[in-house]
């Protein structure tokens, strides 16, 4: 929905797209005196229960933050284990998300990935891209700033070329290069683990998105919580910069 969507506001929508930072899998495990390895394979449970709920509760997109590109600086050891986590989690997946009809998509900057996890993401994106019952973004080495940046240096090449010229650049442009461009921007955005921070997530894509917090820690994240999520944004009344009596009146007349 563009900002000025008013005609596209209806009260007691669904969100079409719902955007989650799964933050939290480190001190689950912490507080039940394990490793932070197994809040990290908890958290990959959790994940397959709520896509599953999206999937058959007409939600058009869900995208999910797996690593962020600061996520480097945590230990080598920790790192190296969200990449097998990651790379598993893929060769278990594909093949069912295909038949569940799921279309995954990622996004961020994947060349700092090996080689085998590269052809991992585009092996899952080649055959599930036609799928239609939900579109599943994955947001890994991703980052707002990055987003930003990849998309002005494509618009500067295309200037530089002559295909674009200075006139044509507008908010509407740029939205072409994020690496969002085809998706709605997050209705709702969810954040579990009780921080009350973007942490350099969608930044350009969350300028009007509701904002959502948790406490609870993203292993016991479910279909419960996301339940109460949806009706908290249901509950809101959205006015992209309008009055409150120019919203209800729009709903009128629709
Ligand atoms: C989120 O959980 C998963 C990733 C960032 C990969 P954390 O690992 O950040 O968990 P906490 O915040 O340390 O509990
Ligand atoms: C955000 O969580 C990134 C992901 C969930 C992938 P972090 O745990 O890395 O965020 P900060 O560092 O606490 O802000
Ligand atoms: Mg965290």
């Amino acid at each position: 929905m563009s900002i000025t969507g008013l005609n596209d506001l209806k009260p007691d929508d669904n969100p079409r797209h719902i955007a989650i930072i799964m933050d939290g899998n480190g001190r689950w495990a912490e507080k039940r005196f394990m490793p932070r390895a197994i809040g990290h394979k908890a958290g990959v449970k959790a994940v397959r229960k709520i896509v599953e709920y999206c999937a058959s509760h007409e939600i058009e997109v869900l995208t999910l933050f797996a690593f962020s590109s600061e996520n480097w600086r945590r230990p080598e050891a920790e790192v190296s284990l969200l990449m097998e986590l990651f790379m598993l989690a893929l060769q278990r997946e594909i093949d069912k998300l295909h038949r569940n009809n799921i279309c995954l998509r990622f996004i961020g900057d994947r060349t700092a990935f090996s080689e085998k996890l590269q052809q991992k993401m585009s092996e899952g994106e080649t055959k599930t891209q036609g799928n239609t019952a939900l579109t599943l973004v994955v947001a890994a080495n991703y980052g707002g700033h990055w987003d930003m940046c990849q998309a002005f240096n494509n618009v500067v090449e295309k200037m530089n070329s002559g295909e674009i010229n200075r006139e044509a650049i507008s908010e509407q442009l740029i939205e072409q290069y994020l690496s969002t461009a085809g998706l709605p921007d997050p209705d709702l955005f969810i954040r579990t683990g009780g921080e009350q921070r973007v942490s350099n997530f969608m930044l350009w894509q969350l300028a009007y998105t509701e904002m959502y917090f948790t406490p609870t820690l993203w292993p016991d994240f479910d279909q419960n919580i996301l339940k109460d999520a949806i009706k908290s944004f249901k509950s809101r009344q959205r006015r992209f910069g309008h009055t409150g009596e120019q919203v209800l009146n729009k709903s009128i007349i629709l």
